[in-house]
């Protein structure tokens, strides 16, 4: 692979556990590659934390957290209290009692017993776990009052215990998949899903919520209590749990049928990708390659049944799956070739069978409806009421941007046009969609020539690990150091760490599992929490309990002496995890609703960690790790500036094609009326004129496999990428304004950040924590610099 810095998105997962649970993670490139298990859309849990996870760089399609497939029920009877019980059941339950007894997931425990957790621990565990907080439901119901004590503090064990129990069994199917281990745990997901609604939908926890909000106790709460208070509040009212009774019904089978139409959605979009695909036998064809591409390509067609298929000699299947797609628009020299496969990717789902057309608008339909109901004016504004964004904010961001990036798209075309035509191709003077990968990647290669597996050398894990670590000491003044054997791991090349403060203090721990395991591991690499920062579950009954983190890469191995190698994009992305981890462990807050990552709203829960990115380009800590692994060697500092040099590449159209994205998600859930004069394409046409500088094609139906907004979480939320893009920019650039060489400001201006955007948590509205730490509200012109899009001065 000839360059660090592809076209390709992230593929972001976000990864919803339960309610108050956020994983996140980031993965190899891929485009709308299926989540490897169910995401479930949050917004009937009683917090919701939809992550959007994403790169800096371009982004097209996440993963997609699939809806929740299982019916809400409101009023689940519960089976856990027979009246009468046999001898035989007796005894029967006896053993079953013993079992459970000796079930590591039913035990108390300071670290979760990874080591021991077994796929048959799985359904007797959640179940009987489930069983149990239950009927605590049902006592917290029973016994509720409107105080702190009798409402929030059993709600947080309740909350907190199926967090922790469900992560660890989520965990090892992400590290230590098996066969046993999915059935499993598919087998009692629906039933934890059951649980998690009828706990956010609960109707006396409501009213209690309600009645402190009313009580004259209110004012004595913290400023994070209060914000549990209003989010359980909203996310509940948002779960239709305070509507009368008919318009409830009328909400719940609203909601119902937008299940229904998502998951068919998703459907059509994975139907219509599966059922193109294109057998090439002659190698010609796919002239332009990479070992790598013809290997997947290669791959696929074993997997369709050409058993002998090979890199070298084929045959091979193009599909419209998001690698293979890609690795045509940005490697394919047969221009018919590429046309072929555009064309057949942006009309995927939107004829026959499994047109989606309809089912957008019927899906558009009923969200109008449902925020009619909740009395908003339009699905925009029921995103938006968890968000830290408003739509109008979202809007008026977007349009600067835009106007930021409209004449830099100009350029990167006229760039492209002029280098295709000094390659002499007949298409320079009539390039197309299909053309603009390709001539984008053969322009990348002329100008920055940077080879991939060349800088690996240079960035070897123990060294970037080091050098990550002595950052963190520098800019938030703690120590990391390493504390293995302190808790049970599930594999042995898992590492522990332990976080303490500047006095020496631990504040919290982490594992890191850095590398690929393909027989068992999910590929990427993401952030999840084990354990919150909590007071009312602390260990000794004085101290909170102390934050635990999940850091999962997916590292080569290190072979014989060979150090594992890391590519530059590996190493940014190690930054990006860390960031989340650091928000995760260094906060201050000890309601445990609301403390690290929990409670943050999800479009600003990428702030520290795409703030860390940035420090990947900052000279002195990249040269600082960036040594050869064997001569020592610091990276040449040719290479240094083309890293630089190459993340501005095509910023511009990159940045206006997220706009489209974003505009047109917004456009229709705002002011679009389904089935009124205007199709939805022609809002996207509308959108595109002033985010395209090539217009769409006429037979354009790239909404037709839009599926974050149709198929997943994002609706009216897509914006969320440039939002988050904007205040980790924006952060970053107060160390710029304070000096990055000046250590002592760097310093300063660190014990800031971790003062208020690392430490706060959940417990305050991101842009009052924003405003704490920068002085101001957010700004994009950082982002823009960055992105090298502002109008360079005139006078020097
Ligand atoms: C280019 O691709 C088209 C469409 O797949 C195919 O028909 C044609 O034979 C290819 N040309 C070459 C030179 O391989
Ligand atoms: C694959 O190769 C084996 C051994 O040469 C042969 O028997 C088999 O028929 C081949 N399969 C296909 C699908 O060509
Ligand atoms: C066009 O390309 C040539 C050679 O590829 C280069 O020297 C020239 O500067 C380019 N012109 C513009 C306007 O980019
Ligand atoms: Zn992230």
């Amino acid at each position: 692979m000839k360059h660090p810095f592809t076209l390709l998105a992230s593929l972001l997962i976000f990864n919803m556990l339960m309610a108050t649970r956020v994983s996140l993670s980031r993965s190899v490139p891929t485009l709308l590659k299926r989540a490897p298990y169910p995401h479930f859309a949050p917004k009937r849990l009683p917090k919701s934390h939809p992550c959007p996870l994403w790169s800096s760089s371009f982004t097209f399609c996440l993963t997609l957290r699939k809806p929740i497939t299982t019916s809400p029920s409101f009023s689940r009877a519960c089976s856990s209290s027979p009246s009468s019980i046999s001898a035989t059941q007796m005894a029967a339950s006896a053993a079953v009692d013993e079992a459970l007894s000796a079930n590591p997931l039913l035990q108390d425990f300071d670290f979760p017993p990874f080591d021991v957790v077994h796929a048959s621990h799985v359904r007797p565990g959640i179940r009987a776990l489930l069983k149990k907080l239950e009927s605590d439901l049902e006592e917290l119901e029973r016994t509720v009052e409107p105080t702190w004590p009798k409402l929030v503090v059993p709600l947080e064990k309740i909350v907190d215990r199926l967090s922790v129990v469900w992560g660890v069994v989520n965990h090892l199917k992400a590290v230590k998949d098996s066969s046993e281990l999915r059935s499993a745990i598919e087998e009692v997901q629906p039933e934890k899903v059951k649980f998690s609604l009828r706990l956010g939908q609960s109707k006396p926890i409501y009213n209690a919520f309600k009645a402190i909000q009313d009580s004259p106790d209110w004012k004595t709460l913290s400023e994070a209590q209060k914000r549990i208070v209003e989010s359980q509040i909203k996310e509940a009212v948002l779960s239709g749990v305070a509507l009368e009774d008919d318009k409830r019904e009328n909400f719940n089978k609203i909601e119902q049928e937008l299940e229904r139409l998502s998951q068919k959605f998703g459907e059509n979009v994975l139907d219509a990708t599966k059922k193109f695909e294109k057998l090439i036998t002659d190698k010609n064809e796919i002239d332009g390659f990479p070992a790598t591409a013809l290997g997947l390509a290669a791959q696929t067609a074993v997997s369709k049944g050409h058993e002998n298929a090979t890199a070298e000699d084929g045959p091979w299947i193009i599909t419209l799956d998001g690698p293979s797609f890609l690795s045509v628009m940005q490697h394919a020299r047969n221009r018919s070739l590429r046309e072929e496969i555009y064309r057949a990717y942006v009309t995927r789902a939107s004829s026959g069978d499994l047109d989606n057309t309809a089912i957008i608008d019927s899906i558009l339909k009923l969200r109008l409806e449902k925020a009619k109901l909740l009395n908003y004016n339009n699905y925009a504004e029921v995103s938006m009421a968890t968000k830290m964004a408003t739509v109008e904010k979202a809007e008026e961001l977007l349009e600067k941007l835009r106007s930021a990036s409209w004449k830099a798209g100009v350029q990167d075309m006229e760039d492209l046009k002029n280098f295709s035509k000094s390659q002499d191709v007949p298409e320079a003077d009539d390039l197309n969609h299909w053309d603009i990968s390709f001539w984008s990647e053969r322009l990348r290669e002329s100008k920055f020539d940077i080879n991939e597996e060349e800088l690996r050398p240079y960035f070897s894990l123990p060294k970037v690990m080091d050098g990550l670590f002595s950052l963190a000491n520098k800019l938030f003044g703690i120590d990391i150091e390493p504390a293995d054997g302190l808790a049970p791991v599930w594999n042995n090349d898992v590492r522990f760490y332990r976080v303490k403060d500047s006095s020496g203090a631990p504040i919290a721990y982490f594992y890191f599992d850095p590398y690929t395991r393909p027989s068992e591991k999910r590929g990427g690499a993401w952030m999840d929490e084990v354990l919150a920062r909590s007071r009312v579950l602390s260990r000794d009954g004085t101290s909170p309990r102390l934050p635990v983190a999940h850091m999962v890469c997916n590292q080569s191995p290190p072979v014989g002496e060979k150090p594992s190698l890391m590519t530059f994009r590996e190493v940014e992305t190690v930054f990006h995890e860390f960031g989340h981890a650091l928000q995760h462990m260094l906060t201050k807050q000890d309601e445990g609703l609301v403390a690290g990552i929990r409670g943050v709203e999800w479009d600003a829960v990428e702030l520290p960690s795409q703030f860390m990115e940035n420090w990947c380009y900052h000279r002195d800590t990249l040269m600082s790790i960036a040594k050869h692994y064997e001569t020592g060697e610091t990276l040449p500092e040719e290479v240094y500036l083309k890293l630089l040099a190459a993340r501005t590449f095509r910023a511009g159209s990159l940045s206006l094609r997220q706009i489209r994205f974003a505009s047109v998600d917004l456009k229709l859930h705002t002011d679009y009326i389904p089935g009124g004069s205007e199709t939805i394409y022609d809002v996207d046409r509308r959108v595109s004129e002033r985010t395209q500088v090539i217009p769409p094609l006429p037979e354009d139906r790239f909404l037709c496999g839009f599926s974050h907004i149709f198929g997943g979480g994002y609706a009216a939320g897509y914006y969320s990428y440039k939002w988050a893009e904007v205040l980790s920019a924006d952060a970053f650039s107060a160390f710029e304004d304070a000096g990055l060489d000046n250590s002592q400001a760097v310093k300063e201006t660190g014990h800031k950040f971790r003062e208020t955007i690392l430490a706060l948590g959940g417990g305050k509205a991101p842009l009052e924590v924003f405003v704490e730490f920068r002085g101001r509200e957010p700004s994009p012109e950082p982002l823009l610099r960055h992105n090298g899009l502002l109008p360079v001065p005139a006078s020097a």
